[in-house]
């Protein structure tokens, strides 16, 4: 019997799992003979397998289990900033978290559930006596499914609600059968919000452990000024990925999975006090390293010389030169995936005299000296060594900074290097290096993926989530 039968079998056998998981018999067979599970069924598998205390880890190499998603219920109240939370739907839309959404009564005044199910292409709730709904997603499942229950904006009428336990709708009837973590992003006119009882509701939401994304200071809609304005949707985003990210929530979609990752620049050295480097901070690379860490991975992180602290990773290998570099990144192969981020200095100067003498560089070249003149040595490249070396990573993701025809350029590195995936940067007028956001474009042998600017902190969050496919695709 191969390994899939033998789970089938534990999981109650081929017509209890089809019946499970909404298929036919003949397709679990199919599953048997090949002993293989689609990707797309691996999810219904793990959650049937948890439920039935089997241990899917023995039968399914835990490689092919990266797509355990998280899921999101947005819960979105009445208010002049209920508009706001489209964009929320519209930034986890483009993750692969997964979303619900449930509007009040009076978030229907201001937006409609046609919009917000068009916008998230399902079905948004509304109902707490629905026919309809209680056969199909009943509120329990609501209230327990979600990993977070997102409240935005969140009004001072469901404060009330939740801090005093009422349920009689279906928003607040979900947030008391709620076990899921709770943070509201509360919206209202500042004299509600500094309203004795709205302090208190606040206070006793916090001791039971809800979370809050406090509001913004500055000028409301209605004219007045003070606290009460809808936090930014993007930052609101923000907190829900860091949440994610530092809950660890995503926490063993890469165990067992070993990441090399290069960082920061690399100093070539002249003489003892002057260099050739370039103006990378190593942000990007370190907040991949973080959120691959938390994601279960083994990260060994290479990195040039830089000025932020070290990441939290398994390890991590200071360099100074692209040569220093290389040897440690060779060293660390084999690994399974390999993202080479650093900003190598692609040259070395040698300092010589108009004869063409070397200097002795281990003394300060001093300026008494006659001309000096500069041999460029090339730097090794790192990236496509290792993606050409016999010990490739399964796959090779490189960067990319281009000044102009960045798509092209992007490109013709892909197919140069034998990489799979590029990160295309667009690093004119300084608009990368240091800096705490990006604007990227992910380029592969077949498509140019043009991503929003946003912080280096959530390209990092989208990448390991483009990584997971990769993975994903290349274990089938
Ligand atoms: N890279 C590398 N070693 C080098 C130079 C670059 O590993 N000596 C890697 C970078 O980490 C990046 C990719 O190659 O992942 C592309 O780097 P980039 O600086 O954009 O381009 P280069 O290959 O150096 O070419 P050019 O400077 O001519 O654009």
């Amino acid at each position: 019997m191969n390994k899939i039968s033998e789970l089938i079998s534990l999981l109650g056998g081929t017509g209890f799992v089809a019946e499970k998981l909404n298929v036919l018999p003949s397709a679990i067979s199919n599953w048997k003979k090949l002993n293989k599970i689609p990707r797309n069924k691996q999810e219904d598998i793990l959650q049937l397998s948890s439920h039935l205390n089997v241990d899917i880890e023995k039968f399914l190499p835990i490689k092919k289990l990266h797509n355990v998603k998280v899921k999101i219920l947005l819960i979105i109240c009445g208010g002049i900033a209920s508009y706001k939370s489209l964009e929320i739907i519209r930034l986890i839309k483009k993750t692969d978290i997964e979303l619900d959404v449930v509007m009040t009564k009076s978030a229907q005044k201001f937006i409609t559930p046609l919009l917000v199910t068009s916008l998230n292409e399902r079905k948004c709730y509304t109902e707490l006596f629905s026919v309809e709904d209680e056969t199909k997603m009943n509120h329990i499942k609501l209230a327990r499914e979600p990993d977070i229950i997102l409240v935005a904006p969140a009004s001072a009428n469901i404060m009330a609600k939740l801090a005093n336990g009422l349920a009689d709708d279906l928003a607040s009837t979900i947030l008391l059968a709620s076990m899921s973590k709770i943070i509201l992003a509360p919206s209202m006119n500042p004299v509600m919000w500094n309203n004795l009882a709205t302090r208190e509701n606040y206070k006793k939401m916090l001791d039971r452990g809800i979370e809050f994304i406090e509001p913004d200071t500055g000028e409301m809609a209605c004219g007045e000024k003070g606290t009460g304005r809808f936090p930014e949707p993007k930052l609101i985003f923000e907190t829900i990925l860091s949440y994610i990210s530092k809950n660890q929530i995503l926490t063993n979609q890469f165990k067992n999975i070993s990441i090399l990752i290069t960082a920061g620049p690399t100093i070539e050295n002249i003489d003892p006090v002057r260099f050739v480097s370039n103006k990378s901070s190593g942000k990007q690379g370190f907040e991949i390293a973080s959120e691959l860490t938390k994601r279960g991975a083994k990260v060994t992180l290479v990195t040039g010389p830089v000025n932020i602290p070290l990441p939290n990773c398994e390890n991590v290998i200071q360099v100074t030169s692209a040569q220093e570099m290389l040897d440690n990144v060779t060293q660390q192969l084999p690994a399974d995936i390999f993202i080479c981020s650093a900003a190598v200095a692609d040259w070395k100067l040698i300092p010589k005299t108009l004869s063409n003498k070397s200097f002795d560089v281990s003394n300060k070249i001093k300026k008494t000296n006659d001309t000096l003149l500069f041999e460029t040595i090339k730097t090794p490249d790192i990236l496509e060594t290792v993606a050409k070396s016999n010990l490739r990573p399964k796959i090779v993701i490189g960067f990319a900074a281009e000044t102009n025809k960045v798509k092209k350029n992007a490109y013709s590195k892909l197919l140069s290097k034998n990489i799979d995936l590029i990160i295309a940067n667009d690093v004119s007028n300084n608009q990368v290096f240091g800096e705490d956001f990006n604007k990227v474009c992910l380029v592969d042998k077949n498509n140019c993926e043009e991503w929003e600017k946003q912080s280096k902190k959530s390209v990092a969050f989208h990448l390991a989530n483009k990584i997971n496919d990769l993975l994903t695709n290349y274990d089938q």
